[in-house]
């Protein structure tokens, strides 16, 4: 990265001091993550900002949704800037608020509205995170789905849950770790009508899935396993749980981002691993451990387009307006959203384990 801004973004840091705290999500880019003062997956992130209560500036190097997160859990003195406003989420975007509130209004009419527990992934609007505070659910992340879904089947008797936005994570944690066949989740598919389901359909499923994914892990394909494979026979498969269930059968491990860090730190050397997930996280941990054989799952190039948004120049002058007094992009979550959100979360941060 360019000398002269790495050297100007020192300073700013410098200049904030304890005023500043710089949390990092595991996909940022290399020069941006340097300045993190604290790196990982949105769950450990989550738990950061809200450990942070001196810090009177809170820049999330990550995407809206983990922003809007972490001035959910933060103080109402403390301000939330994200570098570029343009850092979303395809998959975040794939569920909004009157959609999930339709489908709702479907399943009260199907009957089983009494039964359903909403369940949003850490990667939604704070609207809809909102929403399952309101309706009884919670918030999950890639690390605790399996112990979120448990606790959601134990709010009601014969409960079903209505996962969103990805599909992906809700199906191989509902059949990999509750024991669901995937005969028991249907997709609910925000563009059709009644979600594309059949009243019976919605009955006899226990899980509901939202129809939505992830654009860079849901390229990831069984056919790549196959491939790898054969070209090297000893390799481990690791990979996210936003990747398709077909995949994720093929692999020998399956977890969320923290996970694959400490699973790739504990290996052998020599040993060798192929890994699905972003590809600036791949590539950090391959030059990490040069003792150790590690491949990217695709042979295409596979970055978070919007993760990647956050770059060095956006960094710095975030942190110069502040040195200057001024707070660019403050993401700021409404008080009535901002209360039933925290609901959500805070259920889930209450979570066992
Ligand atoms: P985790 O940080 O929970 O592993 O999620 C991955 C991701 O896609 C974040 O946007
Ligand atoms: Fe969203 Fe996927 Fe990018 Fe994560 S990696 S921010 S889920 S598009």
């Amino acid at each position: 990265s360019d000398p002269a801004l790495v050297a100007r973004a020192r300073a700013a840091k410098d200049a904030l001091g304890e005023k500043v705290f710089v949390l990092g999500h595991h996909y940022q880019r290399d020069e941006v993550i340097q300045f993190a003062d604290v790196t990982g997956d949105s769950f450990k992130l989550a738990r950061e900002a809200a450990a942070r209560p001196d810090a009177e500036y809170i820049v999330f190097c990550g995407v809206h949704f983990m922003a809007e997160s972490a001035d959910i859990l933060t103080g109402p003195d403390q301000q939330v800037v994200l570098p570029d406003l343009a850092a979303g989420c395809s998959m975040a975007d794939m569920a909004r608020l009157t959609q999930v509130e339709m489908a709702w209004d479907a399943l009260v009419k199907a009957g089983i509205g009494d039964s359903v527990v909403p369940v949003t992934y850490m990667n939604s609007s704070a609207d809809i995170k909102a929403f399952c505070g309101r309706n009884g659910g919670l918030v999950c992340t890639s690390s605790n789905a399996d112990v979120a879904l448990q606790w959601a089947v134990e709010q009601k008797p014969d409960a079903k849950i209505l996962f969103f936005p990805d599909q992906h994570l809700g199906r191989n944690t509902g059949v990999l770790k509750m024991g669901y066949s995937v005969d028991d989740c249907v997709v609910w598919d925000p563009h059709r009508p009644n979600g594309g389901l059949t009243t019976e359909q919605l009955r006899d499923a226990r899980m509901i899935l939202w129809r939505g994914h992830c654009s860079v892990h849901g390229r990831f394909s069984p056919e790549a396993v196959d491939d790898l494979r054969a070209e090297i026979p000893d390799i481990t498969i690791l990979v996210h749980p936003e990747c398709r269930h077909e995949v994720v059968l093929k692999a020998d491990l399956v977890g969320s981002t923290e996970f694959i860090i400490q699973t790739i730190e504990a290996a052998p050397a020599g040993s060798s691993w192929a890994i699905g997930t972003e590809l600036n996280l791949v590539k950090r941990l391959a030059d990490a451990h040069p003792d150790k054989r590690i491949v990217f799952l695709d042979k295409a190039v596979c970055f978070c387009s919007t993760m990647n948004r956050i770059d060095l120049p956006h960094l710095v002058w975030t942190l110069e307006s502040l040195v200057a007094g001024t707070v660019v992009n403050r993401i700021e979550v409404d008080a009535e959203t901002e209360k039933w959100a925290l609901v959500a979360l805070e259920r889930m941060l209450a979570l066992p384990g």
